[in-house]
């Protein structure tokens, strides 16, 4: 079944590497038109050239979505490239993890602004466009963080959760204009920011081995396989989805541990 997305048009932020990057691979590879949106211009224009000369159909810009002025310009310059956007995924998205009193102030606004604020930057940017056209989808990208707490990585969790909350209360205000909004919440996957966060331990092989041992199957997510769930989300294959979560995450946490 290909042509999933034909004819969307979808803005996807953090898109220069990881999740973001997999599922602009995924819905090109399904007829979408997407805008590439990253803070990491150089990544960002190394990746788009990549992808166009592999046949996609492909804009992009560089902006911070904590910048709400720059994220305006960048929805409007989508938009005009591209025309009205039937789909935005708030995918940008940084670990701040800490023992809660060794948290500095600074660390606790920077998690806020990008983990939560950026997401409403965005959403607050494309939603006039979507409710003018009569519809479109938000799909926020959670975390299992999202309703869960692991010891010693706040504040990420709490502005997951609030992440959480908001595509609960924007789901519900813009239904009866089209607009769905959703949540996406994956497990562990392997992109660059968790072998990071193995490579901060003394021993990262071991550290690698207790996150497999975490899962039921033994193994953690692929970016790919979470860009096929973001694909059925924001597809016309769900349109009764809304204000919900689906967690992509092998049963991680369903798991009991003892
Ligand atoms: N990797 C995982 O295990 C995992 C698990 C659950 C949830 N998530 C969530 O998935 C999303 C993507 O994670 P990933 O692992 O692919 O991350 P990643 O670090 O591989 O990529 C994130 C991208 O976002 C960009 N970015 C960060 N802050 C930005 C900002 N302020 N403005 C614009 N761009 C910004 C970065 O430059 C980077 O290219 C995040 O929201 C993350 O919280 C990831």
């Amino acid at each position: 079944m290909a042509g999933r997305l034909e004819g969307k048009r979808i803005v996807i932020t953090g898109a220069a590497q990881g999740i973001g990057l997999a599922m602009a691979e995924t819905f090109l590879a399904e007829g979408a038109h997407v805008f590439l949106v990253d803070r990491d211009g150089d990544l960002l224009a190394a990746e788009v050239e990549r992808l166009r000369a592999a046949g996609g159909k492909v804009g992009h810009t560089t902006a911070d979505i904590t910048d709400a002025k720059a994220i305006e310009r960048a929805v409007a310059a989508a938009a005009s490239e591209i025309g009205q956007l039937n789909a935005l995924v708030n995918n940008a998205g940084v670990n701040v993890f800490f023992e809660p009193l060794k948290l500095s102030d600074a660390d606790w606004q920077r998690c806020f602004d990008i983990n939560l604020k950026g997401a409403w930057n965005c959403s607050k940017a494309v939603l006039p466009g979507m409710i003018a056209a009569g519809g479109g989808v938000i799909l926020n990208i959670a975390s299992t963080h999202a309703f869960t707490i692991v010891p010693h990585s706040f504040p990420y969790p709490v502005a997951k959760h609030a992440l959480l909350g908001m595509t609960k209360a924007l789901g519900l205000e813009y239904a009866g204009q089209g607009v769905r909004v959703n949540a996406l919440a994956p497990g562990y996957v392997r992109t660059q920011k968790v072998v990071d966060y193995w490579n901060s331990f003394p021993d990262p092989v071991a550290a690698e081995a207790e996150t497999m041992k975490l899962h039921p199957g033994g193994r953690i997510a692929t970016p790919q396989e979470i860009a096929k769930a973001a694909l059925f989300m924001i597809s016309d294959e769900c349109p009764f989805m809304n204000a919900t979560c689906l967690t992509v995450d092998g049963g991680m946490s369903v798991l009991h541990h003892p």
